[in-house]
Formats: structure tokens, sequence, C-alpha cells
């Protein structure tokens, strides 16, 4: 079957189960689930149930689509994310990128917590996404072109949005939140970055690693959606600090700032 006919199946499911047309796809980071908890009227729907959804391999969070509104914009959610490094390829990656583009929705807001390489970051920071470096040398782009979807050679030199980026500059300083901007680099993980892999990051002018969202932002490009990202700065990058990374790090620095993380974006909803 082809990846158009998955793609409008899936499409058609969802639009069977929600009864508002969702304007905003959001797709949230490591610790970042807790913003589907304030949607407002929420309608869940496991992964598991949309047709030719990846099969979630997480045990214990299987993931789900979220729907409902925040600051009364129609949204939908994924509470979890398919990473590359769980072994899934980069069409299944990107699959639900595709079925928001399907659903209608023309704007995405990206998350994820990140490693800080700018050594004028501290965890938790969050950072607006100005560009990115795809380290991770696969694309969900490879392959057949299907020019119903885009086109075959997708033009990434405003990739995030610049009025998106402008309004959550605007949204961070109504808010005294303190905003970062950087590039972030995406390696596939899921082994940490080396602190000589860091290093290179910095010399290239990353300002941030991760282990997601590039490659979801090039299927939103090529759909022709904007894209607005937003990093956690959940722990300074490999060889920057004494301490060895950890996943707990990481979790702990997202729980800290999830009450500032979900009120911004909702901010930032209420403004787009
Ligand atoms: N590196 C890669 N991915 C990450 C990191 C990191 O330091 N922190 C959170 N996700």
């Amino acid at each position: 079957m082809t990846l158009v006919k998955r793609i409008n199946d899936a499409a058609s499911y969802l639009q069977e189960q929600l009864k508002d047309k969702p304007k905003f796809g959001l797709i949230l980071g490591s610790g970042l689930g807790v913003l589907a908890d304030e949607i407002e009227n929420p309608k869940s729907i496991p992964y598991n149930d949309i047709p030719h959804f990846p099969v979630s391999t997480v045990e214990g969070h299987a993931g789900e689509l979220v729907c409902g509104q925040l600051k009364g914009k129609n949204v939908i959610a994924m509470k979890g994310r398919f990473h590359y490094y769980e072994g899934y390829t980069m069409e299944e990656v990107t699959f639900p990128v595709r079925v928001m583009k399907a659903l209608g929705i023309e704007t995405i807001i990206v998350t994820n917590a990140a490693g800080g390489v700018n050594r004028n970051f501290e965890p938790g920071d969050l950072m607006i996404i100005e560009d990115h470096i795809n380290f991770a040398f696969d694309n969900p782009l490879m392959g057949k072109n299907d020019d119903s979807l885009g086109l075959r050679f997708t033009d990434m030199s405003n990739a995030y949005d610049k009025n998106l980026i402008k309004v959550a500059e605007e949204v961070a300083e109504e808010m005294r939140i303190i905003i970062r901007k950087g590039v972030y680099t995406y390696f596939t993980g899921p082994t940490y970055e080396t602190p000589a892999e860091i290093k290179m990051v910095e010399f290239l002018g990353g300002d941030a690693v991760g282990m997601s969202t590039a490659s979801e932002v090039m299927a939103a490009v090529h759909g022709g959606q904007k894209v607005l990202g937003i990093s956690c700065i959940s722990n300074m990058a490999a060889g920057i600090l004494p301490q060895p990374l950890s996943h707990d790090e990481v979790i702990e620095t997202t729980q800290r700032v999830k009450s500032q993380f979900t009120a911004y974006i909702k901010g930032i909803l209420e403004r787009i």
C-alpha cells in the first residue's frame, strides 16, 4: 500500500473520531507530555488504534494523540513520539506529521529535551530553534518522491518559520521568560554524544543536541507546513561539565520547568 494511501487511511480514521478539526499540531518531547494534560475537552486516541501508525515499543506509556483545545485553539498533540533510535524507519518517525498535514494542519510546534552545547546556556533554559544540523545522516525524504506530498528537492532555508520565531520571542518577553535562540543538532542516539562530538558541534555552530525533531521538521517542511521548534535544555552536553550524563537528569530538569514550559506554549498558541 502506498504511503499516501496509508496517510489518508489514518487521517480518515481520526476525522471520524474527532468533533473539531484541529488547527495546530504539537509534538511533545521527553518529559514535556504534561502539556497534553492541560488540553480542554480532551479526546485521547492511542497510537495503536490508528491504522498504519507505527506500533509503540515503549512499555508503560504507549503513546497517544490528545485532541481538544488549548487557549481556545483546536490542537492535536502527540504525547510521545517515535524515535529513529528505537528502530523505526524515518518514514515511520515522520508518519504522524504527514497525517497531521492530511488533517489540514498547517502549523506544528515541535518540542524536545536537548543537551546544551552553547556555554551560555543553563539546564532549564528554553531555546527557540532557529535552524538545525542533521547529523543523523539519514533523511525522511529519501527514496521515491510522491509529488502529492511535496517537492523532490525541498528548500530548508526557512525551515523554522521566521514569523513564528518572532511571536515566540515576543511572548517570552511579555511573560518575562528568559529565552535562548539557537541551532539544534540532530544525532540519532541512543548513546549520548562523546565530548569530542560536542566539541565538533560547538565548532560547527550548534547550540544544542538532541535525538529527535529534525526528521519531523524535514517532513513538515516537505509538506509545506510552518514549524516552530522549542527545546528545553535539560542538561549540558557531554564534556562541558565534569559530571556524567543521565536520563534521570533530563527528566528532573523537564519536571522542574514543566509549568513554565506549558505556560509558554499556551502563551504562544494564544497569539497565533
Ligand atoms: N544529547 C542528546 N540528546 C539529548 C541530550 C543530550 O545531551 N539531552 C537530552 N536529549
